[in-house]
């Protein structure tokens, strides 16, 4: 089956839906969701989105604090751009699409997160994600150039001579292939969170896009940069469920399990230090003591406070016993960023024509080799914005979305009892090495031993991924298995530690800096239906 329309954009997070609600004043938008249309990081995004509100704080002091905590990686240029639209794109989301930020005595109640030196985080309690994913879902059910595919699930792009034409998508309802043309597809498939054992992402975050597009030959950058965020619930039962930074903002104090505080032993800012020096001090702390968790205390704030400031977090932690208004919330850190991803530009260009990025699953460089907490939905924000207003002039200039047939695609045939048991030992492997050896810390050995590892995975998954019938496992699996292999590849490829990158064989920063730039060659390029 065959849909065509002027714009493919996979992904309906906030990057997705910002272009799509955008592009669909321009023509017809086919958006696609691997699964429900509110699921991915979006929805769960706590903290909020950075922009200068205040009339204390000025584009420039963003502009610096992001390059700060980008340890040398930033574009300034980027950040200057990003950081100036970060108040006019943030008042169209309250004009435009009814979003509404917690208000403080009539006013915008902006938030305090680690590296930012004036509050400017603006925030829906600790509901942010919610509060932005249903208010532009509303939005784009009811734009009537909006056509939404739940359930589907883009596998590969079909491209040719280096421009893209659209996608071959499995619909998991029917187990069908379809085809998908547009003149301008767009990747907004967010980021590869579940290349790791402990994440705070979704399931859908298994580097589709980016596993997708370096298939097709565009490059990707800086894959090594996974941010891995300080303070995830620690429970059997609680799955990628993250405490904010936000509550290290309003006064929440690290301690270990004897109450004892420990960031002043690590740095000046303590608790509000830069992200990777907190996680880097936490896994310090659970090395040292063999503990399995830290702990996160606001039990000295008044009850009444914390419940109005943070009520999901309060509620979700009472359903596993922990009332955090009185006692101690265990966390532990867990991958939450994909740094590095798709190269483009800020409005989504990739090295591929007609194909843009945007999102997580892009690196524009705007978050160097750390990102400042709360700049990614503005990242998302302003560059799904801009990217809508380039893939509408590629798409005047293209005019309709070709005809042209897709090669067929060949969906498998054989179905194996096994098969199950192979793809949950395969993603459990791999997600646990990531883990232990391309983690918070690496080294020449831990990466050299994932190396291999990995190699073995990826030879048994090219061994039954073509004859088997196709299922939304084996396509997750498949992606995991892709984009583990390009942060293995980028990390090897670092030879300092910056940022999120810290190697224990290489502990200094170098003098020169570089990205980590990887396209697959000609030579290794894959045809789309054939073998990976
Ligand atoms: P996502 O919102 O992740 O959406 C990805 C979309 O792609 C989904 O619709 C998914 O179904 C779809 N998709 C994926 N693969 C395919 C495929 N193969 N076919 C079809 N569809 C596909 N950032 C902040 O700035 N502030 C915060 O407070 C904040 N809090 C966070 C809290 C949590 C728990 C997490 C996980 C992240 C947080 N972040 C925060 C990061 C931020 O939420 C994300 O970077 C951002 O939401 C990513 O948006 P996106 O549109 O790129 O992708
Ligand atoms: C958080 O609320 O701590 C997450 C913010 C972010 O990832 O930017």
């Amino acid at each position: 089956m065959r849909v065509s329309s002027d714009f493919l954009v996979i992904g309906s997070g906030i990057s997705g839906l910002i272009y799509a609600l955008k592009a669909a004043q321009c023509g017809t938008v086919s958006l696609l969701s691997k699964d429900q249309i509110t699921e991915g990081s979006t929805f769960y995004a706590q903290g909020g989105i950075a922009a200068v509100f205040d009339e204390k704080d000025s584009i420039d002091i963003h502009v610096e604090d992001t390059l700060e905590a980008g340890d040398g990686l930033c574009l300034r240029e980027v950040a200057q751009e990003i950081c100036s639209d970060g108040p006019k794109v943030v008042q169209e989301l309250i004009d435009n699409y009814n979003v509404k930020f917690t208000n403080k005595k009539g006013e915008i109640d902006l938030g305090l997160e680690g590296g930012h030196s004036q509050r400017r985080v603006l925030h829906a309690q600790d509901k942010t994600g919610i509060e932005l994913q249903t208010k532009l879902v509303d939005a784009a059910k009811k734009e009537q150039n909006i056509s939404i595919f739940e359930n589907h699930v883009a596998i590969n792009l079909f491209t040719d001579n280096n421009v893209c034409f659209g996608a071959y998508v499995y619909d998991k309802t029917k187990g069908k292939i379809m085809n998908f043309q547009a003149s301008v597809t767009t990747i907004a498939t967010g980021g590869a969170g579940k290349a790791f054992l402990v994440t705070s992402n979704p399931d859908v975050c298994t580097g589709d896009g980016i596993a997708m597009v370096y298939r097709a030959g565009a490059k990707i950058i800086n894959m090594e940069l996974i941010q891995f965020h300080p303070t995830s619930l620690y429970h059997p039962h609680a799955k990628a469920f993250l405490i904010t930074e936000a509550m290290r903002g309003e006064g929440a104090k690290l301690v270990d399990k004897d109450g004892n505080r420990f960031m002043n032993k690590y740095h000046p800012k303590k608790e509000l230090a830069p992200r990777d020096i907190v996680s880097r001090s936490i896994d310090a702390e659970l090395k040292a003591s063999g503990d399995d968790s830290v702990f996160l205390d606001i039990t000295h704030k008044d009850p009444a406070f914390v419940k109005e400031r943070f009520p999901m977090i309060y509620e979700r932690c009472l359903t596993f016993g922990i009332d955090i208004t009185a006692q101690l919330i265990p966390v532990v850190p867990a991958a939450h960023y994909t740094i590095g991803g798709i190269k483009a530009t800020t409005s989504g260009e990739t090295t591929i024509k007609n194909l843009l990025a945007i999102g997580e699953a892009a690196c524009t460089s705007f978050h160097g080799a750390n990102r400042l907490a709360s700049n990614s939905l503005l990242e998302a924000l302003v560059c799904g914005s801009k990217a809508a207003k380039l893939g509408s002039t590629i798409c005047i200039d293209t005019g309709a979305p070709s005809k042209r047939p897709f090669p067929k695609w060949d969906p498998g045939e054989a179905e194996d009892s096994d098969e199950m048991v192979i793809i949950k030992q395969n993603w459990d492997e791999i997600r646990r090495f990531m883990w232990n050896y391309v983690g918070i810390v690496r080294s020449n050995n831990r990466l050299k031993r994932a190396s291999h590892r990995l190699d073995i995975v990826m030879k048994e998954i090219n061994q039954f991924y073509w004859d088997f019938k196709i299922h939304p496992h084996l396509l997750d699996l498949r992606n995991l298995a892709q984009v583990a292999e390009l942060i293995i590849r980028c990390a090897k490829g670092r030879k300092e530690s910056r940022g999120v990158h810290y190697s224990i064989d290489f502990p200094m920063k170098s003098d020169v800096l570089y990205n980590t730039e990887l396209q697959i060659s000609m030579v290794d390029r894959i045809p789309i239906n054939e073998e990976l």
